[in-house]
């Protein structure tokens, strides 16, 4: 069992970020600057947002937080992303999700420039990444394609399960595998909550993609031998411990580590791929717009 350091491969990958910055600036460039909007108080996405910004400055981006109450109406966000979307000095900007229920989520993301979407949601990005033409990707599937590729494992012509259908990772990562390209050329299942007998998909599964927010769900007897296995899970679990919490993804990891021939461990497999893919794509955005 090799295990998939998203750790170690999202510090390399940000080192060679960071260089590029440098190179950008010692020939008059501006660093790239990612804004995150934070609004409400919880828990993980504080500390996503914090991580964020820690990145950024291991990049040499700057990066700027804009906090906003959890009593936000959303005309008032909506007016924070129109001064997002024409402020010059920001490259490129992401709503942390989830938000207050009264603001309307897919109303939020609309509003943000694709230009300036290096989340990769605004429809136009979603769209364009379905149909394969240049776009951003979102973070999660894009650190997933990355962390798959840095390994050499091989995707053409195997079975990928990815459990879960969300508009974050499970449906973007099932086309991205599903394309006819580099890290892609995958036959694809999709398992979800009304899926009947989800075991019988996995035990075939050359490849596991687990998104489905439910801790430990992957179980031993339900892969064979030799599965790629990627956790995208991080439930917090409560504990007695100095931080109040512990992370757990959604495979029970000491069961399904021994039949695996790559896992991704939680914490420190998607989760800084993740983070590495947004420095990626707000690079990617303040070079589109310095040329
Ligand atoms: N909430 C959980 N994951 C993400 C993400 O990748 N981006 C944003 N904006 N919010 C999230």
């Amino acid at each position: 069992m090799i295990l998939l350091d998203g750790k170690a491969t999202s510090a390399r990958i940000k080192s060679q970020i960071a260089a590029q910055v440098e190179a950008m600036v010692q020939v008059g460039g501006k660093r790239p600057h990612l804004t995150a909007i934070l609004v409400g108080e919880d828990g993980a996405s504080k500390t996503y947002v914090a991580n964020k910004e820690k990145a950024c400055a291991a990049a040499g981006f700057t990066s700027e937080v804009v906090r906003m109450p959890a009593t936000t109406s959303e005309e008032a966000l909506l007016n924070e992303v129109a001064r997002l979307n024409a402020d010059p000095d920001v490259d490129g900007f992401i709503v942390q999700l989830p938000l207050p229920r009264h603001i309307n989520e897919n109303r939020v993301i609309e509003a943000i420039d694709p230009r300036k979407d290096v989340d990769g949601f605004h429809p136009e990005n979603v769209g364009r990444m379905m149909l394969g033409l240049p776009s951003f990707i979102s973070a999660t599937p894009f650190g997933i394609v990355t962390l798959l590729e840095e390994y050499g494992i091989e995707t053409s012509g195997r079975h990928c399960v990815v459990l879960g259908r969300s508009n974050i990772v499970g449906r973007p990562i099932a086309n991205l595998l599903s394309q006819k390209a580099k890290a892609g050329d995958c036959t694809v299942t999709i398992c979800h909550s009304r899926t009947k007998e989800i075991a019988k998909y996995t035990r075939e599964a050359d490849i596991i993609i687990a998104a489905l927010g439910v801790p430990e769900f992957l179980k031993g007897d339900m892969v064979k031998e030799g599965v790629v296995v990627v956790d995208v899970g991080i439930t917090r679990i409560a504990d007695s411990s100095e931080k109040g919490y512990h992370l757990v993804g959604d495979v029970a990891f000491d069961e399904v580590a021994p039949k695996a021939s790559y896992i991704t461990p939680v914490p420190g497999g998607v989760g800084p791929m993740t983070i590495v893919s947004l420095l990626k794509n707000t690079l990617k955005a303040a070079i589109n717009r310095q040329s």
